[in-house]
């Protein structure tokens, strides 16, 4: 069976439109790759305030738009866009639910009391789309809690639908940490009937579990690496989602992210001031002097930068690393530059840091696309010490930008970056296991000693992490399969 798939995607952010993480960087990568594998596939976002119209040649498509939510008609407008002049982008307008700013939260990082609403109403508005533009899916696409419920909608409503009828649904799953667990009294809204409401289904200790709801009516289910599709098997790592994970058998897998290096290269960037390849490296000295000087640190060639660039979230561990980094800047010639944003106590930590040692650590307090791209280039080494991480990104990009990963060997980390071999200067980074400050303080330790007492094995580690692929052609590749597979899982059903 090799023909072309119609896929509809639905997610809550996508580059370039809207981002917090890299949910935005897959779902602005995927589609791509699987129109560049032959298939046809549109994406439905919300049209959020942040959404620039202008910049995004968005006009608008049609309006309004009802859409039943329980027994209420909801409306709404759509926007359409193409993503690089290919993928038909829609957008949901709502006033009510997505014209703020914020995706999921106020300035203080209070979540919206309405987002199991919002996001009900975003998956259920990308349905009724495809209704209304008579485009007939062979595969409905969610991603994360956030669209999960479009496999619960296609199974109860849509099952004898002639536009909806065939389509099978797969359910990405890019954070099993972010559940979307709401009251009971959202039920009726969402339309999905109280027979449904069961705790081998929608229903979680009383309250209503979007995830959960995705995973167990997903015609298949995949998360972002085979490590993390390990982990997620066992109730360490599954925030009680592992049963339902392994009710799914084989229908359950793990595909790594892939990267888009048109925009994460350092041969093509344009945001660093000198691109640089592995041929000739030089240009990455000069990115690293302009790191130096834009984060007021020490002018020093010669002394290692480990790079940060993170959500300021538990999962991040950047609370262990803030339990050992004044060591480390004590013991160690070492700097830090570290560019993030989330949890107000590290953020008033990693703020307050440059002050007390000025000259090895810089700071930077809020999101910034031009910095993280200038941190990946100008650092020696990039930190990642997740207490679990599904994928991640920026592992992935420090490896093409010859920036040595230090990370904690689980999830995509795990999968991505090959220990350091002291005997043969093989590997492309350092790993440790333990989620402890000791195991950050000793990790970095061994790559700076290694920096200073085997540079030719820096060198050599950095040619292999730069000569590293992880294009999306594979994983789309990966997609496909999984389509193919939920195809066939809806029709023994
Ligand atoms: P997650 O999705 O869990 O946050 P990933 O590593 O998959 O982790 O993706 C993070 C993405 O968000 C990367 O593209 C990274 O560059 C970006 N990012 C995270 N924090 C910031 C920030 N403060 N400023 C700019 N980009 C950021
Ligand atoms: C999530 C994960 C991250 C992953 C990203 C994209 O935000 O935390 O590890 O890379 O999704 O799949």
């Amino acid at each position: 069976m090799k023909s072309k798939l119609r896929i509809v995607m639905i997610s809550s952010e996508c580059v370039p439109y809207a981002k917090t993480g890299g949910l935005a960087d897959v779902v602005g990568a995927l589609p791509q790759a699987l129109v560049a594998l032959g298939h046809e596939v549109i994406v439905v976002l919300p049209k959020y305030r942040a959404v620039n119209v202008q910049k995004h040649k968005n006009e608008p498509f049609m309006s309004p738009m009802g859409v039943w939510m329980g027994d209420t008609e909801e409306w709404c407008a759509v926007h359409a866009t193409r993503m690089d002049d290919t993928v038909p982008v829609y957008f949901i307008e709502s006033e009510k639910y997505f014209d703020r700013d914020g995706l999921y939260h106020d300035a203080e990082f209070n979540d919206f009391g309405d987002n199991p609403r919002r996001f009900a109403f975003l998956t259920r508005a990308a349905l009724q789309l495809c209704k209304d533009i008579r485009f007939v899916p062979d595969i409905v696409h969610a991603h994360d809690w956030q669209a999960a419920l479009a496999a619960p909608y296609l199974r109860v409503w849509h099952w004898n639908d002639p536009i909806l009828g065939n389509a099978a649904s797969v359910l990405t799953i890019h954070n099993i940490g972010y559940q979307g667990v709401y009251g009971a009294e959202h039920f009726d809204y969402l339309g999905l009937q109280w027979g449904n409401f069961t705790s081998d289904k929608l229903e979680d200790h009383g309250r209503i579990n979007f995830l959960k709801g995705g995973i167990v009516y997903a015609d298949m289910v995949n998360t972002v690496s085979p490590t993390y599709a390990d982990e997620t098997r066992t109730s360490e790592y599954a925030y009680g989602m592992a049963p339902y994970l392994n009710d799914k058998g084989p229908n359950y897998v793990g595909i790594l992210n892939g990267v888009d290096y048109s925009q994460w290269n350092p041969a093509v960037d344009s945001l660093i001031p000198a691109q640089y390849s592995a041929e000739d490296l030089s240009g990455k000295a000069a990115c690293k002097a302009a790191l130096q000087r834009q984060f007021l640190l020490e002018v020093a060639p010669d002394m290692p930068i480990v790079g940060v660039v993170s959500r300021l979230a538990d999962q991040k561990g950047l609370d262990l690393l803030a339990a050992a980094i004044e060591g480390m800047v004590q013991a160690m010639r070492v700097q830090f530059v570290i560019l993030g944003s989330g949890d107000k106590a590290l953020e008033s930590y990693y703020g307050n840091l440059p002050t007390r040692y000025p000259g090895r650590i810089g700071t930077y307090i809020g999101y910034n696309n031009s910095l993280a791209h200038l941190i990946e280039a100008g650092s020696d080494f990039f930190i990642m010490p997740s207490r679990y991480e599904p994928c991640g990104l920026n592992q992935i990009y420090s490896l093409k930008y010859g920036t040595l990963p230090i990370v904690r060997a689980t999830g995509g980390l795990n999968d991505t970056v090959q220990q350091y071999d002291e005997a043969t200067g093989a590997g492309t980074g350092f790993k440790f296991w333990e989620p402890s400050a000791s195991g950050i303080y000793y990790t970095v330790g061994w790559a700076v000693s290694t920096y200073f007492d085997r540079p030719q094995h820096i060198q050599q580690m950095i040619q292999a992490a730069m000569a590293q692929n992880f294009s999306w052609e594979e994983s789309a590749k990966a997609y496909e399969e999984v389509y193919r597979r939920a195809i066939l899982n809806k029709m023994m059903l």
